[in-house]
């Protein structure tokens, strides 16, 4: 299927966060209509679509039914099965392909897709039981870190490993199943490449972003990481590699880490459109969710180019722990740009939106972005 699908198809959407949100936004700003899939109702992507259909996601016949009534079919939800993607594959173009989500679903197959395709990674060894474990951890040496295989996002399923003695209780805090333990990278900074394949096989790429984690969830990102040319360059050339291989169309995002002598380790990637590449709405022509939608409805892509030095910060449940964040005050500085996903309940660590800030310099744009945040806790009474 090469024919484009064109403005006034119905794009559908597998899943209903702030992901498939802004990908609606952008949707129907293109003059798309919106269908998405939901376990819920009145979802942060259902607010925004045409349609919501609420369904489990294991309900094939609802999929199929759902994959009927769109032109064309898109994830913004990871943890969608083989089984799900291939049922919706039966009535249309699903992009990126199932098999690329379901390589990425599992961070056993990706880190040896990663490796096949001759890309660094931290070094890492395949667990399945707690003896192998042990041995991996004799092998890796310490400090480490074990991973679930499969469910992981901003580092849940995960425990450090500091000595071996750590190795029983990691192993039950992450429920021994099958996961994988990797060594610790004493990293310098954590990076991203947010990319774009289309249906032709044209790339673009949003240049390397820097992000800063606390807790193991994104907290600031910024456009334009502080790199060498050839960094830079490498950096790029790693997303290109992993689109090819993969044999993406649509947006995928690797997440990299740069030690301390310079050398650049993937860490995982993202088959979607991704929390670092947020800040592409406001610092570039053609965001990141504008390039999901052309290539997923096989249109050429679009500019994105950096407009302005741009920072994001997120907004995390916990600004909503003293009542409702001051959002006369963040907006004070006519910089910063407020988006918020629309979900109702405020739970710590719960992405609820994020912030950004466009200024004539890196350090600027952080300053003025972290400085709206941290506007928005109200002095607490005396
Ligand atoms: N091997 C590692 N070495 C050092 N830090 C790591 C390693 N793996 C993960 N981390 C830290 O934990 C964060 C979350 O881990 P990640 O593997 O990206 O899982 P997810 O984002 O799916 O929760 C990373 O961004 C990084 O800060
Ligand atoms: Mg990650």
């Amino acid at each position: 299927m090469n024919d484009p699908v064109l403005p006034g198809a119905t794009l559908g959407i597998l899943g209903s966060g702030q992901l498939g949100r802004m990908l609606a936004q952008s949707a129907r700003r293109m003059g798309y209509r919106v269908h998405t899939f939901s376990p819920t109702a009145d979802s942060p992507t259902g607010q925004i679509a045409d349609r919501e259909t609420v369904a489990a996601y294991e309900d094939l016949d609802a999929i199929e039914r759902f994959a009927r009534d769109v032109d064309a079919v898109t994830f913004e939800f990871e943890n969608i099965s083989s089984a799900a993607a291939n049922a919706a594959a039966r009535h249309g173009p699903v992009r990126p392909r199932g098999e690329v989500l379901h390589l990425c679903q599992n961070r056993w197959r990706e880190k040896h897709a990663l490796t096949a395709a001759g890309l660094p990674t931290a070094p890492y060894a395949a667990v399945e039981s707690l003896e192998a474990l042990l041995a991996a951890i004799a092998r890796l040496g310490t400090p480490c870190i074990l991973k679930t295989a499969g469910f992981g996002y901003d580092g849940k399923g995960q425990a450090r490993i500091n000595t071996a003695d750590d190795a029983v209780a990691a192993w039950a805090s992450i429920g021994g199943g099958p996961a994988i333990l990797e060594g610790v990278v004493d990293f310098a900074a954590e990076l991203s490449v947010v990319a774009a394949r289309g249906a032709t096989g044209e790339r673009v790429d949003f240049g390397v972003i820097e992000n800063r984690h606390v807790d193991h969830i994104l907290d600031v990102s910024i456009a334009d990481a502080p790199l060498d040319e050839a960094q830079t360059t490498r950096a790029r050339e790693i997303a290109a590699t992993v689109m090819e291989a993969f044999d993406v169309v649509g947006v995928l995002c690797v997440e990299l880490f740069v030690d301390r002598r310079g050398e650049l380790l993937v860490n995982e990637l993202a088959p979607r459109p991704h929390n670092s590449g947020h800040l592409t709405i406001e610092a570039c022509a053609s965001s990141q969710f504008d390039q999901q939608l052309r290539a997923v409805c096989g249109l050429p892509l679009g500019d994105t180019t950096r407009r302005q030095p741009t920072a994001m910060a997120n907004l995390l449940g916990d600004l909503w722990a003293d009542g409702e964040p001051d959002w006369t005050a963040a907006l004070a500085d006519p910089a910063v740009n407020l988006h918020l996903y629309g979900k109702a309940e405020p739970r710590a660590g719960r992405k609820m939106g994020h912030l950004t800030a466009s200024a004539a310099s890196r350090d600027e744009a952080v300053r003025r972005v972290r400085t709206a945040r941290a506007a928005l806790v109200r002095a607490s009474n005396p």
